[in-house]
């Protein structure tokens, strides 16, 4: 699932364990553009829960035909579904090291398992399951719109372009395997609309939820992407927690 990002020269990776990195922030915040840099450079797994449910809804597996219509509604899956869905993934060999939450918690109950799950883990003596870092990217609402309506990416290898700040160069194909690039479902103007109406009421109180508990970092991520990485994989080497 990690793949790389158009446009972002990515550094040597470095080895050290980073543990639990959670991305929060609106939709088209760059949350996926940033998690492959993050992944990339610290050679951890971007597990995004968007991901994971797409391609549950390409195969029709029973989960997937549960989320389909509340995806396309521009809603929140049900919270036991995707934190069963997680659960699963973070059982896989490769988040021995650390691993990145991309779109996951998005809601306060969310957030409130995957502690108790974090905490069960380190139990086991599993220390890369230890308190998370959250970055939480801010972007201006206008700048969303035009993010969300001009992307594009690739369903051969994941790779996110924009048709107005990070065009391929062949216009609708991808750069590294020439597959033709597809719009997500999701991205029409009306379903954006209530993806952030979803955002602002279910996902924004997860800032005060880890605020309070000293573990928040934001960054102003209505910036060029260079920048949003550089300050990004800063905070995770110095292992900021705010
Ligand atoms: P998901 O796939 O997680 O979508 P999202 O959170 O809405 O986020 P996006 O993937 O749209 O945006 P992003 O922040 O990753 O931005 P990106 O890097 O692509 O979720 C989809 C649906 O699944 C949800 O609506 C829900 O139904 C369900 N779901 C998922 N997780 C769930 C959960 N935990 N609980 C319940 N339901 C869940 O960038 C966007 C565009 O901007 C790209 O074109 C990119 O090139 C461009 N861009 C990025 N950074 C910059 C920059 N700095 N400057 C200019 N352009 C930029």
């Amino acid at each position: 699932m990690s793949a790389p990002t158009a446009g972002i020269v990515e550094s040597e990776t470095s080895t050290g364990d980073v543990g639990t990195v959670i991305l929060l922030g609106p939709p088209g915040a760059g949350k996926g553009t940033q998690a492959k840099v993050i992944s990339a450079r610290f050679e951890i797994p971007q597990i995004s829960t968007g991901d994971l449910l797409r391609e549950n809804v390409s195969h029709e597996t029973e989960l997937g035909k549960k989320a389909k219509q509340v995806m396309n509604s521009g809603e929140l899956v049900p919270d036991q579904l995707v934190c069963d869905m997680v659960a699963e993934r973070l059982s896989h060999g490769d988040c021995r090291k650390g691993f990145i939450l991309d779109g996951f918690p998005r809601t306060v109950s969310q957030a409130g398992w995957l502690d108790r799950f974090l905490a069960s883990q380190v139990f086991e003596n599993k220390k890369c399951f230890g308190a998370p870092i959250v970055i939480q990217y801010v972007v201006e609402y206008n700048a969303l719109l035009q993010r969300l309506t001009g992307r594009r990416s690739c369903p051969t290898c994941g790779r996110i372009y924009n048709v107005h700040f990070q065009p391929p160069r062949t216009a609708d194909v991808c750069d590294v395997d020439g597959t033709r690039l597809v719009t997500r479902k999701d991205d029409r103007e009306d379903v954006i609309v209530e993806r952030l109406k979803a955002y602002e009421q279910q996902t924004l109180p997860l800032v005060e939820y880890y605020q309070s508990r000293g573990r928040l970092l934001k960054i102003d991520a209505d910036r060029p992407m260079e920048q949003v990485a550089a300050e990004t994989l800063a905070a995770i080497e110095n292992g900021d927690r705010l």
